[in-house]
């Protein structure tokens, strides 16, 4: 695992842009898992300025996300496809038809997971995920207690997790319960992770990142079986390693 600590955010995002530009350019039809959340909002505006610079170009792109809450519909504020929209696809010239989120209001989520799944195998393995990570250790929504073996699946989300993201609701009780995650299995078998954490927040759960106990109560443990990972960090999420 290598861990790389950057002066600020704004550099922390630009490490981030370079290697998914770094991960296009080295092939013909790339494909990019994508995370959600405030720590990535950086560089995908790091991104779109590089698309406008025409210094990187996303048509061969296919992007698979990690997930998606239970009980949105597609056009929520803060549904994980509206976020990806705002953020990302509507700015650049990326086929949407090969962007990918789990379906969070579907009749049937099991099968949403299966199907998921199915069309991931589809197509190539993922070249790079982006992840960040939860105060509790969570990646995706692959909250403490997930089995490393899981593949995508419906999940109940910790108090802590809900908390945390009702910032973004009116209220706490907005916050979904459920959402569909990639599961641990699934992400492991990314060719190539970066996990990003910024800010004061995440320095307890960086700390017990490198400390390298691996266990499904900190599921970020797990990326120590990973070969080729990239942690990259601000000073205060790194503030005490
Ligand atoms: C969210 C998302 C994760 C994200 C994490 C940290 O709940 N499901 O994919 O990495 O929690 O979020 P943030 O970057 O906003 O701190």
């Amino acid at each position: 695992m290598k861990v790389i600590v950057c002066q600020n955010y704004q550099h922390l995002s630009d490490y981030a842009k370079d290697k998914v530009i770094e991960v296009i350019n080295s092939k013909e039809k790339p494909v990019l898992g994508l995370a959600t959340g405030s720590t990535p909002e950086g560089m995908y505006q790091a991104l779109i300025e590089a698309y406008k610079d025409n210094k990187v170009s996303f048509k061969n792109v296919t992007t698979f996300n990690l997930d998606e809450y239970i009980g949105l519909k597609k056009e929520d504020p803060n549904s994980y496809q509206h976020f990806m929209d705002e953020h990302f696809f509507n700015h650049v010239d990326i086929d949407q038809s090969e962007t990918y989120l789990p379906p969070g209001n579907t009749s049937d989520h099991q099968q949403a997971c299966l199907d998921y799944e199915k069309n991931m195998h589809q197509h190539d393995d993922i070249d790079l995920q982006v992840l960040g990570v939860g105060i509790n250790g969570h990646i995706g929504f692959n909250e403490p207690g997930t089995d490393f073996d899981t593949r995508t699946h419906v999940i109940e989300l910790d108090a802590s997790t809900r908390e945390a993201n009702a910032r973004f609701f009116d209220s706490l009780d907005e916050v979904p319960t459920h959402a569909i995650t990639m599961g641990i299995a699934t992400i492991m078998e990314s060719k190539q992770i970066i996990l990003m954490a910024s800010g004061d927040s995440k320095k307890e759960a960086v700390k017990r990142l490198m400390e390298g106990d691996i266990t499904p109560d900190f599921p970020a443990s797990v990326l120590h079986r990973h070969p080729h990972v990239t942690v990259v960090l601000d000073r205060e999420a790194a503030s005490l390693l």
